[in-house]
């Protein structure tokens, strides 16, 4: 608690500049001055001007955590990493002939028990609500598929984050969902987007999409429902990610 109080005192930073913007904080965090022109570590996603580096935090530890005190200026609840060491940052940079200009990130632990596929996520303002939130998060899905696992993001969730996950799910199940004909199952659901099952039943539930029978949950997908609900939905995020198969991945 007193770590939180310690970190969520009065704002003392308060703008930050990147590229061609002067970006506004929202909240305390030890941010200092970054010279590097681009992340270090791997590129391992490209297309058009979008670049995606891998940052080991082991191997550019100051880096990984400079990268924490950005994200702690624009978030109230997460605690901060000094042991950077055990994640992976993925950078996501829009690139032109003058460097590769942070657009936003999300780290992710190497091992994680609880199937956590990111740990936070961070879009700098600037960048924000044009999907690149749900293009990150696409982007750790993809690589959980990558990987042969399910995966779920780390608990709790600001408002936004949980916005932008609501939105993410509901999109690309309802996309399934409508070319899929017969029966399908959460399991299934869940093979084909490395989405775990617990926010997929969660998702479906809100969209009203399950009953509940025999003492199973069954999707129950009416085609005029899903229209509906698919025209009230927002952007999937998978757009942007033209081409997962693109991803350069050890
Ligand atoms: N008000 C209302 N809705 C919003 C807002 C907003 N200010 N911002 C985003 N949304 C919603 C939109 O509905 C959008 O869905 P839509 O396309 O269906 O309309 C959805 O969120 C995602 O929008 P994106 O443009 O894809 O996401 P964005 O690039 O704005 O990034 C993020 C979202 C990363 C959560 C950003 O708001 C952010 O960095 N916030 C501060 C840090 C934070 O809260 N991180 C998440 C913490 S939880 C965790 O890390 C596990």
């Amino acid at each position: 608690l007193r770590e939180h109080e310690e970190f969520t005192k009065v704002k003392n930073i308060a703008t930050v500049e990147l590229g061609r913007y002067e970006i506004e904080t929202w909240y305390f965090s030890l941010s200092r001055k970054c010279d590097l022109k681009h992340p270090p570590g791997d590129e391992i996603y490209r297309s058009g001007t979008l670049s995606m580096f891998e940052v080991d935090g082991k191997k550019n530890k100051v880096y990984g955590q400079n990268l924490c005190y950005l994200a702690k200026l624009f978030l109230d609840h997460k605690t901060l990493y000094y042991d950077v060491d055990l994640f992976l940052f993925y950078v996501l940079c829009e690139c032109d002939d003058r460097g590769c200009h942070m657009v936003g990130y999300f780290s992710k632990e190497k091992h994680s028990e609880e199937s956590y596929n990111l740990a936070c996520i961070l879009t700098l303002p600037p960048y924000q609500r044009k999907g690149y939130g749900k293009f990150l998060i696409a982007f750790s899905y993809e690589l959980s598929k990558k990987e042969g696992k399910v995966g779920t993001p780390e608990r709790p969730l600001s408002d936004l984050g949980l916005l932008s996950y609501r939105g993410y799910w509901t999109r690309v199940l309802l996309d399934i969902l409508k070319k899929h004909k017969g029966n399908i199952s959460i399991k299934e659901l869940s093979d084909m987007t490395a989405i775990k099952a617990e926010d997929i039943l969660s998702t479906l539930q809100g969209l009203e999409l399950i009953q509940y029978r025999k003492g199973q949950h069954v999707i129950c997908a009416d085609p005029k429902v899903l229209d509906r609900h698919l025209k009230a939905a927002g952007r999937g995020g998978l757009e942007w990610l033209k081409n997962p198969a693109c991803i350069y991945y050890y």
